[in-house]
């Protein structure tokens, strides 16, 4: 979602600026800005639409200007157009600044700003900031901004010019996350650490501080104006791998890269035949006393919750409930002290998987997050953490970052099951083993690249396509289903294979695509028979399944049979390449921008 930059050194601070918002194009947005500052004040350069719609404007516009700040907006309160983009100024242009967050008092703010006689330029909820700091300012833009934010009700990230001090950039947080860095390229600002290539280590901001950023150092100030020491984090040389290497699209490229996200997350964990978690631990006695799971997240995220929680409910002997963040938040449940409830996020700032953790921390329950971005609002919000090693996940379809959740969840599974006594020393050794070549299936699977490229055609032009599966199936088909909507922009739903003659049967007909996923024995002849329904009325049928299966699938139309796996409970991620593949090629003939996919954001900060 919303993005900021800032830069302040020797050079021209426009490339910076605009190189950094580019980083940032894939979170998703609507409009771009940024805003110099000299000698000679302020100017602003701002416009609806793609960065390309900004560089347009610079283009005309030669400012060798070293101080700058930068923004793309996904439109929150306001319409998407020029006079929303960020940066906004003051009315006497005192104050320019960029935000990132929701003002949830601004309405008020609004109207009593106006009562005072400021003429607002803008809709956005953002511009009541802009307007108080020039209300507060006695000649001291930090005191300013601090009396302003004790106005604030809401989260917000700011990185702030103020007229009268071309030197710095201002910046200030509270529940929207802001970095700093100082390096060779002088003082960098930034919400999401994919801005700037190179970065070595990062000052991460806190909820309720302050920061005033110059070319060689950086102030850090608490909410009374007290200096605070601050250490920088140090970046492991993964976290920036952000170039396309060669790849079209993002998104094939973290496809590919999903045997070592998957690898790499399931063996940071394994110290020998144990599971150790630095952020994250039970003993026997809790384990055995927990009365419940509950895995929530949103998106692909919940997909594989709703894929694990079949292994974990099977292995852990639990009540295990995979819920959507957004229903959670609003929902009863039954949460004490041994009540285990985990949230499953890549970006960690998922606003309703946030809302929810935070509801189940009031209710007593033991929260553990399951994220991909170190240092994310979850995951420092929660009691326990275990950390994904999916890297940086650019596309905003998730790939790596998925099959590394289900890594995680696989691990918690086993885990449990071996604290509560429910898998023997045998099965445990085994279900370790098997999660070790899960690596390898995942490249098995990526060799069927050039046969769903093919297949891809069965999509192209069709209105509705159908999911269908059964247990772990069902959730993959669920996953599949996703995939394929939001980059291919093809109506898309999936189905519990069983529930497809209670309603939804009636909308199959001649050449309907069916993609009927079913890759485990114990559920096998029941979907095969779903299958002959489908046929019976009509439908193309495209089974995914293992190559030992396939020759049960005579009636289908197609089969993309992914090599045998060893364990049929751990078929989720293998079995999602076929699909990801599919929407990837499917996507690519509808000439669709797959890596970056209309209104959508990769980080949905709002709720
Ligand atoms: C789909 C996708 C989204 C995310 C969802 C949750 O490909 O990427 O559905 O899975 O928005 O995001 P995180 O995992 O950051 O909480």
């Amino acid at each position: 979602m919303c993005g900021i930059v800032g830069y302040i050194g020797a050079s021209p601070a426009v490339p910076y600026l605009v190189g950094g918002l580019e980083k940032l194009e894939y979170r998703g947005y609507d409009s771009a800005g940024i805003a110099l500052i000299d000698r000679q004040g302020i100017a602003v350069i701002r416009e609806k639409g793609r960065i390309d719609e900004l560089k347009k404007l610079l283009g005309e516009e030669k400012n060798e200007s070293t101080v700058g700040i930068g923004h793309t907006r996904w439109a929150t309160h306001g319409e998407p157009c020029r006079k929303n983009a960020h940066p906004h100024v003051s009315q006497k242009g005192l104050f320019a600044l960029v935000h990132n967050g929701i003002i949830e008092n601004s309405e008020e703010l609004r109207q009593e700003l106006m009562a005072e006689g400021y003429v607002f330029s803008s809709e956005t909820d953002t511009e009541v900031i802009s307007a108080l700091a020039e209300k507060y300012y006695d000649g001291c833009p930090v005191r300013a901004l601090m009396r302003t934010a004790e106005r604030l009700v809401g989260s917000y990230a700011l990185g702030v010019l103020c007229r009268d001090f071309p030197d710095r950039i201002l910046c200030a947080r509270k529940g929207s996350p802001l970095l700093l860095a100082l390096d060779e390229r002088g003082g960098l600002l930034f919400s999401d650490k994919v801005a700037f290539e190179g970065l070595r280590e990062v000052y991460r901001l806190e909820d309720g501080e302050f920061a005033v950023l110059k070319q060689d150092n950086i102030t850090f100030l608490d909410a009374m104006g007290r200096n605070i020491d601050k250490s920088p984090s140090r970046l492991a040389g993964d976290e920036y791998d952000a170039g396309k290497q060669g790849y079209a699209h993002f998104m094939l490229k973290e496809i590919d890269q999903q045997p070592r996200a998957f690898s790499r997350t399931a063996e940071a964990y394994l110290q020998g035949e144990d599971i150790v978690f630095p952020g994250f631990s039970l003993s026997e006695d809790q384990a055995r006393s927990l009365d419940m799971i509950y895995l929530v997240a949103c998106g692909s995220a919940y997909n594989a919750a709703a894929a694990a929680q079949y292994t974990l409910q099977q292995i852990v002997n639990l009540p295990c409930r995979s819920v959507i963040a957004s229903e959670f938040r609003y929902t009863r449940h039954y949460i004490g002290k041994n009540t285990l409830c985990v949230f499953i996020s890549q970006s960690g700032e998922t606003a309703d998987t946030i809302a929810a953790m935070e509801l189940a921390r009031r209710q007593g329950g033991r929260t553990l997050s399951i994220i991909n971005v170190p240092d994310s609002t979850m995951a420092v919000g929660s009691d326990g953490v275990i950390y994904t090693l999916a890297g940086t996940e650019i596309a905003v379809a998730t790939t790596k970052a998925y099959s590394a959740q289900l890594a995680a969840l696989y691990l918690v599974t086993a885990y449990l099951g071996k604290r509560r006594g429910e898998l023997s020393e045998e099965n445990y050794r085994l279900f370790l083993n098997h999660l070790k070549g899960i690596g390898a299936e995942i490249k098995g699977a990526l060799a069927l690249r050039s046969r769903c490229e093919s297949l891809s055609r069965i999509f192209d032009g069709q209105n509705d396509i159908y999911f269908i599966g059964r247990k772990t199936d069902y959730a993959l088909a669920a996953e599949g289903a996703l995939k394929m909507k939001e980059i291919s922009y093809l109506h898309c739903e999936a189905y519990a294979a069983g529930e497809l003659k209670h309603g939804t049967i009636s909308l199959i007909e001649e050449g309907t695509p069916v993609v009927a996923v079913c890759l485990r024995k114990d559920i096998l002849k029941k979907t095969v028979s779903n299958i002959s329904e489908v046929k019976a009325r009509g439908a193309f049928v495209l089974a995914v399944t293992q190559e030992r299966y396939a020759p049960l699938f005579s009636e289908a139309d197609e089969i993309l049979a992914i090599p045998d796996l060893a364990d049929e409970e751990l078929s989720v991620p293998a079995g999602a390449v076929p699909l990801q593949l599919l929407s990837y090629y499917t996507a690519l003939r509808r000439g669709c921008a797959i890596d970056k996919p209309r209104n959508l954001a990769k980080s949905v900060t709002v709720e």
